[in-house]
């Protein structure tokens, strides 16, 4: 069966990277088709709109969709694709590599994110001159969806550490429902867990992230916890992510448009080639998933690596070389 996916480049180095990423699924040669759309700050300069109507109908149509970053309009183009293939889980594995010098070479923790609510509701406002609000939205249903996610995950995924990040000790009413709707999925399930603050955690991932598996967070908690993470393993140019949803799912890497080594040729696809991997997973290609993660592993270890990992190999010396190895 051909499936459809949608590409979505947008802006900085999401020109760079999303071509690499289509390049190794290429190579795979399974039976995709690929449909591109545009969205971010260049298609906003051109016609005054960051996420066209074309682009949010290709990535409702496809099967998956693959998206590079966003500049300064991300906030425009992210949150209503996420929308648009309905995706209320953001998986974000953090795991360290062999032969990377990384600041905790013992990481193996997989953040899964709300991503539908929280302080990223959008709902903002100036109530008076010099004065600004934000409502945070915090609601049973959502926490109950991604609790049962998170420990689904673990579950199937063999991890045998949960920890649900909140701060119920002074968002008493928000992350108080976050935290007992997560307790009571677990205890439904008989899952073990521990409950962790998340500022108190933030510390704890730094100096013992060995002792993490699989971390449910609200919205902005995951946001910041896997960038975090990201610091620990050697950088954003490694983090994938995917945002799930029932029928539909987008994958991205964790960074974003990088305007600092924009248009040089020198961004690390290893980000975007490990989210094309999720999308193969999430496809049913868990062998041609398993084989990209390998070629990714192989790479990293023995190089070409590109300058964030210390190397000064480009994109495509690193996109060859992962492809030569599958
Ligand atoms: P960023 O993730 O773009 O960059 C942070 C730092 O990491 C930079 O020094 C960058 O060079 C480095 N970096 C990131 N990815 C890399 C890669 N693949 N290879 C090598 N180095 C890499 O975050 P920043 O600087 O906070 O934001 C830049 C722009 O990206 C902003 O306009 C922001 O709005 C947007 N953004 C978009 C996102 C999205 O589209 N999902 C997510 C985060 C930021
Ligand atoms: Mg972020």
């Amino acid at each position: 069966m051909t499936h459809q996916i949608a590409v979505i480049p947008g802006d900085g180095i999401g020109q760079e990277v999303t071509p690499a990423a289509v390049d190794v699924l290429e190579a795979l040669s399974p039976d995709f088709e690929f449909v591109e759309g545009d969205a971010g700050d260049a298609v906003k300069a051109e016609t005054g709109e960051a996420l066209p109507q074309d682009t949010r109908d290709i990535a409702a149509n496809s099967d998956a969709t693959l998206f590079g970053a966003a500049g300064e309009t991300a906030a425009d183009v992210i949150l209503p694709l996420r929308d648009v293939v309905g995706s209320f889980a953001n998986v974000r594995p953090a795991v360290s590599y062999p032969g990377l010098d990384a600041v905790q070479p013992d990481t193996d923790i997989v953040f899964i994110r709300e991503n539908t609510e929280g302080v990223y509701s959008g709902i903002e406002s100036e109530i008076a001159d010099g004065v600004t609000t934000l409502t945070r939205v915090v609601t049973e249903d959502a926490s109950r969806d991604i609790a049962e996610f998170g420990f689904d995950y673990a579950a199937a995924n063999g991890y045998d550490d949960v920890t649900v990040a909140h701060k119920a000790n002074v968002m008493r009413e928000t992350d108080g429902l976050f935290l007992e709707t997560a307790e009571a999925v677990a205890e439904g399930r008989d899952a073990a867990y521990d409950t962790a603050l998340m500022d108190a955690l933030a510390m704890h991932l730094v100096m013992h992230p060995e002792e993490y598996g699989v971390v449910i967070c609200p919205n902005l908690a995951g946001d910041m916890l896997s960038d975090l993470a990201a610091g620990l393993v050697g950088g954003l140019g490694l983090l994938p992510s995917a945002n799930v949803g029932s029928e539909n799912a987008l994958f991205e890497p964790v960074h974003g448009s990088a305007p600092d080594i924009a248009g040089k040729g020198i961004a690390n696809p290893s980000a975007m080639i490990l989210s094309a991997a999720m999308l193969l997973d999430h496809l049913g290609y868990g062998d041609e998933a398993d084989r990209v993660r390998a070629a990714v592993e192989g790479v990293l270890d023995e190089g070409p690596r590109t300058p964030d990992l210390g190397g000064d190999a480009t994109t495509s010396d690193v996109t060859e070389a992962v492809i030569d190895r599958l």
